[in-house]
């Protein structure tokens, strides 16, 4: 089989990669990915050594690109992780997100119908090539924000409400209507916050760790009490895996663990964590960029506490609460997920500690113009 995979250099894509090829080792799995901030090769250092891959920088939105790739591959599935993810970026640039989030996808599925169809059948539908599949990597936050009680289910009605999530609403309508209008064998799959190794350090987790390990204020917004659904990102994968080869076609799949938690009460974790862990296994302590030498020639670190926190200026129409009712997807495909949230998070840090040569590569371009400007005036 063989399995485009765009977006393969980004967090949840590399993960998916690395999930595939471990389990799947005769699959062919191309991999598109246009290399923005949020992509890096430097994740997939291993993976390309592998003779079934193939990487190809290029744009979702470009058609040549596109096209060539389907004309010389024969192509069974592919799994569109390709999108601008960050909620805090579209708010500054939402056209951006609507080119790639919702045009992209637009074009994927159009090159993808003109490989996948052999002619048309007597009510002038065309004809599918057996086998083949269009999975949709979408997101919880189509559904909007909920107050204190209640569940996303696959009927919640789409009520996005930033530039990131409308767009990916957008991605997704464009899907479910080649689904219905030239009956294109497809899925979406709509999954709360991930966490986990190579999540770049914009998004809430990495960038708190990484704010810790360098003393840096970690900027909470708001009052910390919003509320996120977070889910281990190799169990997203595998549920990834499980509706691609198992989902029934044109159905939405909700993926979620029943993990909530509010904002401070994950970055009060994370400090405590990394506290634990330098006291405990004091090696670790050289990765700390704040270095203060104590008499007894140790490192401090009395200054890892709950005083690095700092309440910023809210998100402008920041979502107050999500939450994944997963029964669909466990009783309809047995998935469950795995990784329990108080080993997924440990885990976690501990990847993050032991790879700052990552961190590094990634946030070695135009990161910190990025930060001063995000978090500059906050
Ligand atoms: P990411 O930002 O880490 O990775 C996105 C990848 O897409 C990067 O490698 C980037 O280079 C690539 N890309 C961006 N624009 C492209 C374009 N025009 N053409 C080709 N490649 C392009 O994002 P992520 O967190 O890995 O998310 C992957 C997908 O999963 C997204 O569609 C996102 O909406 C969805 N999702 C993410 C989460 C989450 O918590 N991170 C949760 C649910 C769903
Ligand atoms: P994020 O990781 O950006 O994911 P999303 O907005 O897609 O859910 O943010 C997770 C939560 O953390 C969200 O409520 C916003 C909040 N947040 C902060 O409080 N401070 C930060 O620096 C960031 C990046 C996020």
């Amino acid at each position: 089989m063989t399995y485009l995979i765009t977006g393969g250099a980004g967090f949840i894509g590399s993960n998916f990669v690395k999930h595939m090829l471990s389990k799947y080792p005769e699959a062919k799995l191309i991999i598109l990915d246009a290399l923005t901030y949020a992509g890096n090769l430097g994740t997939l250092t291993e993976e390309l050594k592998n003779p079934q891959i193939t990487f190809i920088k290029g744009d979702i939105c470009d058609r040549q690109v596109t096209e060539q790739l389907f004309s010389e591959h024969t192509i069974d599935y592919v799994v569109n992780f390709a999108a601008e993810s960050h909620v805090d970026r579209s708010i500054e640039n939402p056209q951006l997100f609507l080119q790639v989030n919702v045009l992209g996808t637009q074009n994927l599925l159009d090159t993808a119908k003109k490989y996948w169809t052999e002619g048309k059948d007597d009510n002038n539908y065309p004809v599918w090539r057996k086998g083949v599949k269009f999975l949709q990597v979408s997101t919880d936050e189509v559904y909007g924000s909920l107050g204190d009680e209640g569940y996303f289910t696959e009927t919640t009605t789409l009520s996005p409400r930033s530039p990131y999530s409308a767009a990916k609403a957008g991605g997704d309508l464009i899907v479910q209507a080649y689904g219905e209008t030239y009956k294109m064998p497809v899925n979406i799959t709509r999954c709360s916050n991930n966490y986990g190794p190579y999540h770049f350090p914009e998004k809430l987790i990495p960038l708190i760790i990484k704010n810790i390990l360098a003393g840096q204020q970690l900027p909470v917004y708001g009052n910390g009490s919003n509320v996120r659904d977070w889910l281990y990102v190799g169990d997203h994968c595998k549920a990834i895996d499980t509706v691609l080869h198992n989902g029934r076609i044109d159905e939405v799949y909700n993926i979620g663990g029943h993990n909530e938690k509010k904002n401070i009460d994950i970055v009060k974790l994370v400090i405590k964590t990394i506290h634990d862990i330098m006291e405990n296994e004091p090696e670790y302590r050289k990765v700390l960029k704040k270095q203060e030498v104590l008499a007894d020639g140790t490192t401090d670190i009395s200054w890892i506490n709950d005083n690095l926190i700092s309440f910023v200026k809210d998100r402008q129409g920041h979502d107050q609460r999500y939450a994944i009712d997963p029964t669909k997807i466990s009783s309809e495909l047995g998935w469950l997920p795995e990784t329990f949230f108080d080993k997924g998070i440990v885990k976690t840090i501990y990847w993050y500690l032991n790879n700052q040569e990552w961190v590094e590569e990634v946030t070695s371009g135009d990161y910190m113009k990025y930060y001063e400007q995000m978090y500059g005036n906050r």
